[in-house]
């Protein structure tokens, strides 16, 4: 059976030429990079160039680079990080959005039980934050501001200007989740005017288990994980050479192709929403209109128009080799409707019934089609059974 993979805001595909690049650092190049002798210097400095290639790419310093985990540990590392030593200076209260990725609302609702006051900014139909809400709900009590670049599920690109403008009036920080929109976007994190970001390799063709952190010189932050000094003392833990390599590689390659890969999949995501538009009429389409990332495309069949099981299409597009998801792949399987469509004001019923494609520089004019009349199938069935 033909396999075509669009969740690629899930996961991407590992690119070969970053294995080409890492592999000599899982065999001979082995040294801890914290060691001083030979075999530790020559780790080092493989490390201290990944960093380098990495804040060129985003336009940071090298000093402002650490490596995380993954995009998770970056985002604890944010929100955690920044509230607790705010907290010391008498900013006890964070602010973040409501569609966040779990990895910031968890990590906000955690610190509930150390005293810290979270406000949820909502958002309008279409997923985006309102600036002037932000406004009304900023004091000089507010420690960190954390609004994503652009959301995971539904692909809408935030004011993030304007949200850094309005922040910095009350001298609050500002955390911006960027692992979707990193190769996607252009990230320049000084003309940002952010004060953190987050980043995961493997949302753009690099290895899974890597991402960073990158902290404005200067930014107040309590460490989360402790232990050894390495990353400058800001994330204990022994540093993976081979993976950095991987994360510094896959990055300057999806910058190189980036414009051009965003212009072919606005026109697959074009296509695809215009056949899909014509089998289901009044289908409706998660997301802003224009300011939308050009791989994302999330639909939801109406709960009145259409009584479909969600589960029921994930599966039937699954059977016919077609890899989709509900929303984010850290919820789907989890019963409960996405946060994101619920926060944007869809009934439980239709945020169950949510299609979201995620297209990778593998998916083709063809690969399309064939999803567009998977669904169409898939849909006829379940309606035919109900
Ligand atoms: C917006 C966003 N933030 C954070 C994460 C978590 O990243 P990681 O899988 O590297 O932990 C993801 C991954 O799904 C994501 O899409």
């Amino acid at each position: 059976m033909k396999r075509i993979y669009l969740d690629h805001s899930a996961t991407t595909p590992l690119d070969p030429l970053v294995l080409e690049a890492m592999v000599p650092y899982f065999q001979g190049i082995f040294g801890n990079a914290s060691s001083v002798h030979s075999f530790g210097r020559e780790a080092r400095a493989v490390l201290e160039e990944s960093r380098e290639r990495i804040a060129r790419v985003i336009g940071a310093r090298n000093d402002e680079v650490f490596f995380t985990s993954g995009g998770t540990e970056a985002d604890n590392y944010a929100v955690k990080g920044i509230a607790r030593s705010g907290a010391r200076r008498g900013r006890n209260r964070i602010i973040v959005s409501a569609i966040e990725h779990h990895a910031v609302i968890h990590a906000a609702e955690s610190l509930r039980a150390e005293g810290i006051q979270v406000e949820i900014l909502s958002v309008d139909q279409y997923g985006m934050v309102d600036p002037e809400e932000l406004r009304s709900k900023l004091s000089d009590q507010t420690a960190l501001v954390s609004v994503m670049h652009a959301n995971n599920e539904i692909g809408t690109i935030q004011p993030l200007r304007e949200v850094v403008e309005v922040t910095k009036s009350v001298g609050a920080v500002v955390h911006s989740d960027t692992v979707q929109t990193a190769g996607k976007l252009p990230l320049r994190f000084r003309e940002m005017g952010v004060d953190l970001l987050a980043l995961s390799a493997h949302k753009f063709y690099g290895p899974k288990g890597i991402g960073a952190i990158v902290i404005r010189k200067g930014t107040l932050i309590d460490p989360l994980i402790v232990g050894g000094s390495q990353e400058s003392n800001r994330r204990a833990g022994t540093e993976s050479v081979a993976l950095a390599v991987g994360f510094a590689t896959a990055l300057e390659l999806s910058q190189n192709v980036m414009d051009q890969e965003s212009h072919r999949m606005g026109e697959l995501r074009g296509k695809l929403t215009r056949d899909l538009l014509s089998s289901f009429p009044g289908l409706l389409i998660n997301g802003h209109p224009q300011q939308v990332l050009a791989h994302i495309l999330s639909i939801s069949f109406d709960s009145v128009t259409y009584p479909l099981d969600g589960d029921a299409l994930i599966m039937g597009m699954d059977l016919r080799g077609v890899a989709v998801t509900s929303g984010s792949a850290c919820t789907s399987g989890s019963l409960q409707p996405s946060h994101v469509l619920r926060a944007m004001g869809r009934d439980e019923k239709t945020a169950k019934s949510t299609i979201r494609f995620s297209l990778g520089r593998g998916t083709t004019e063809e690969d399309i089609n064939y999803a567009a009349s998977a669904l169409k199938e898939v849909v006829n069935m379940v309606n035919s059974r109900s």
